[in-house]
């Protein structure tokens, strides 16, 4: 069973290519935690898998929260030992020690180890402290980000052990301080423009902890669980959110997965527990092309480096058509 969180696509993308080489079933955590599902059936010996987002070098809260709340029912009723525990954590650049985290999350709440931890490196989806690059760059991360997952499904098939992820460069002391500063959320800066909002409900519909409401036909932000996934404010297809000012000039990101094929997007629609009346007004119209990948070679697995991200500039969000869902 493989365990997903997702707030713009990339985890979901990356769960997925891994779920259909692996065979695992998948379990949306944003979903489960929307509906208070927190109890799942499993076989003992099975594989469990947890793939993620990096928050500020740390596990999403919600991710966190997730795992304390989570409870396996095995056949035999006794505690569920799975034959083998991973996690795949998105990023932009680098995890930090977001596996040890995990791990130790892990160990805490249901006394299960982590026997594997990988990195998947993608967009950089933190639009409210950066770019997401320009969309040549979005679309080789993205393909990039599909080749790691596979080679990420074929270590999970092998049992390969141990810390392979891109922690990057930062100390222990640094963090358990960016852990902790991952759960100081603010929603305040939130906002929308009333005048582009036209009511259509996706944000609160896609929000995992039920932080937004519609309230007199637009969102308001309320509570304490804000997980900062982001999804209200990318995925609002009139671009009405922002995040204080620092949003007003910089493209939207949504991984291409969310328009892949009809079969995703019904996935999507049940994952986040919405109905989707007409996708295109979700996301934008455009073939999505599917990454021209090979069995990967070990020198392929090793060089996912990328060249320099050249960033042609942020379009403004609010041009005619936006140009971020570029397949
Ligand atoms: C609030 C926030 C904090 C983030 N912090 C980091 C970080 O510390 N390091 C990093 O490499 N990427 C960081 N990112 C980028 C995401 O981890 C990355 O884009 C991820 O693939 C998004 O996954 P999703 O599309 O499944 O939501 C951050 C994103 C957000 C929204
Ligand atoms: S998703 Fe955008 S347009 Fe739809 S209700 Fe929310 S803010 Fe308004
Ligand atoms: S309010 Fe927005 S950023 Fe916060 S959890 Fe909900 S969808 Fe994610």
């Amino acid at each position: 069973m493989i365990f997903y969180f997702t707030g713009t696509g990339n985890s979901f993308a990356a769960a997925h290519t891994i779920a259909e080489i692996t065979h695992d079933e998948l379990v949306d955590i944003g979903e489960s935690y929307r509906m208070g599902r927190f109890s799942f059936r499993v076989e003992q010996g099975e594989t469990l898998g947890f793939v993620f987002p990096v928050y500020d070098r740390a596990v999403p809260r919600i991710v966190a929260d997730f795992i304390d709340w989570l409870a396996f029912i095995t056949p035999n009723g006794n505690p569920f030992v799975p034959g083998y525990c991973f996690c795949a954590i998105t990023c932009g650049e680098a995890v930090g020690n977001a596996a040890k985290e995990l791990a130790r999350t892990l160990k805490a709440a249901l006394n299960i180890r982590l026997d594997a931890s990988y990195s998947i490196e993608d967009v950089d989806n933190c639009i409210i402290k950066r770019s997401p690059g320009s969309p040549e760059a979005r679309r080789m991360k993205n393909h990039a980000a599909h080749r790691q997952a596979r080679s990420v499904a074929f270590s999970v098939n092998a049992k390969r052990m141990g810390s392979m992820e891109k922690k990057g460069a930062l100390s222990a002391a640094a963090g358990a301080l960016a852990a902790l500063g991952s759960r100081k959320i603010d929603i305040a800066p939130f906002t929308v423009d009333r005048t582009a909002c036209v009511g259509c409900g996706t944000c609160a519909r896609l929000c995992p902890t039920r932080t937004v409401t519609i309230e007199d036909g637009a969102p308001r932000w309320d509570g304490e669980r804000c997980t900062l996934c982001l999804a209200c404010l990318q995925r609002c297809p009139t671009f009405a959110i922002d995040y204080g000012a620092r949003t007003a000039d910089r493209d939207r990101y949504v991984n291409p997965v969310f328009k892949r094929t009809p079969t995703r997007l019904s996935a999507l629609a049940a994952s986040v527990d919405m109905t989707v009346p007409d996708p295109d007004d979700v996301v934008r119209q455009g073939e999505y092309e599917e990454p021209d990948v090979d069995e990967p070679s070990d020198a392929a697995l090793s060089a996912f480096a990328l060249p320099a991200e050249a960033d042609a500039g942020e379009g403004k969000k609010k041009a005619a058509e936006p140009d971020r869902l570029e397949g």
